[in-house]
């Protein structure tokens, strides 16, 4: 019987395509990846890949992303489902409606969009931002200007704090995010009164609150690598970045923050993405991310915000 690892690594070569994964992918995916990243560095690297064909393991608005910056390239999804709760959380045509509502105001705004997002909220919006390079994007937002942040009121309450900006935020959550047990934190803190709590800006100000850093999944890898002596460290994310953690700085000792309904916090849309449909999408060249017409302004958007 052929080994899945080696018919993946045929399939790559035959369809010569570069395999992305996003952090909150299993290990065993990553392991197979040509790059792993955050948000921001996968749309940077997916606009340096030489091959014709993207396979993107990460959820909907990733391969949207890259196909919008490589309009060229054949962009495949492991699966189409794989979607996102906060891109939900913010229709286009709601969001269309709400910033129409705020004009009629007479109110001065850019919308500020968090990468999370589909490509139509994209294109109604100013600037496009990732957990990676937020503050940077903000900072280049004229004073004169209100900000209406989308779609994360965590990350964009978090963003508040650090840039002093007020913003108009949307009511949107991550579901895996939104979850991480406040309880349960503090009785880990209890018993590892040394450990050093690390949490994602999506998370709410109940759980940052907690942390000694709060970052998104690159900066998480850069904070616990700069500890040379080995650590604990609380982690408050998707629970497959643990597998990261330990790749990367594997002289750490790490330990998942708990969500309230169950012990794990996996993304169930990147739980989709699994090795037999990495398989079979390049077996069969689908599911694959098609151009759309709204991609247009939204490539001008997410160019602006992510690669100047
Ligand atoms: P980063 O990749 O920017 O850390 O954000 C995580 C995320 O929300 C992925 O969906």
């Amino acid at each position: 019987m052929t080994d899945i690892y080696e018919e993946i690594e045929a399939l790559k070569a035959r369809e010569e395509a570069a395999i992305l994964a996003h952090y909150y992918q299993d290990g065993e995916i990553q392991e197979l990846a040509d790059f792993t990243g955050d948000s921001l560095k996968l749309a940077r690297a997916a606009t340096t890949v030489d091959q014709p064909t993207i396979v993107l393991c990460g959820v909907h608005f990733m391969a949207e992303t890259a196909k919008m910056l490589n309009p060229a390239k054949r962009v495949l999804l492991p699966d189409l489902q794989a979607g996102c709760s906060l891109a939900e959380s913010c229709p286009a045509p709601a969001l269309a409606r709400f910033q129409e509502q705020l004009r009629a105001e007479g109110r001065r705004f850019q919308t500020v969009t968090y990468i999370n997002s589909s490509a139509a909220v994209k294109a109604l919006s100013d600037w496009v931002v990732t957990s990676g390079n937020a503050q940077q994007v903000i900072a280049r937002v004229p004073s004169e200007f209100e900000i209406l942040f989308v779609p994360d009121r965590h990350l964009g309450a978090y963003l508040e704090e650090v840039t002093g900006r007020t913003m108009i935020l949307w009511n949107g959550s991550c579901m895996v995010h939104e979850v991480f047990s406040v309880l349960d934190l503090l009785a880990l803190k209890r018993r590892l009164p040394h450990a050093r709590t690390i949490a994602h800006p999506e998370c709410p100000a109940n759980i940052r609150e907690h942390s000694d850093f709060v970052g998104g999944t690159e900066a998480m890898l850069r904070y616990v690598a700069s500890f040379d002596q080995p650590q604990d460290f609380l982690v408050a994310t998707e629970a497959n970045m643990l597998w990261q953690l330990e790749h990367k700085a594997p002289w750490h000792r790490y330990h998942a923050v708990p969500g309230i309904a169950c012990a794990c916090n996996k993304c169930p849309h990147m739980a989709r993405n699994t090795l037999e449909k990495l398989r079979d999408c390049l077996v069969h060249g689908r599911p694959e991310i098609a151009w759309r017409p709204e991609f247009d302004r939204a490539r001008e958007v997410v160019e602006r915000s992510l690669l100047h």
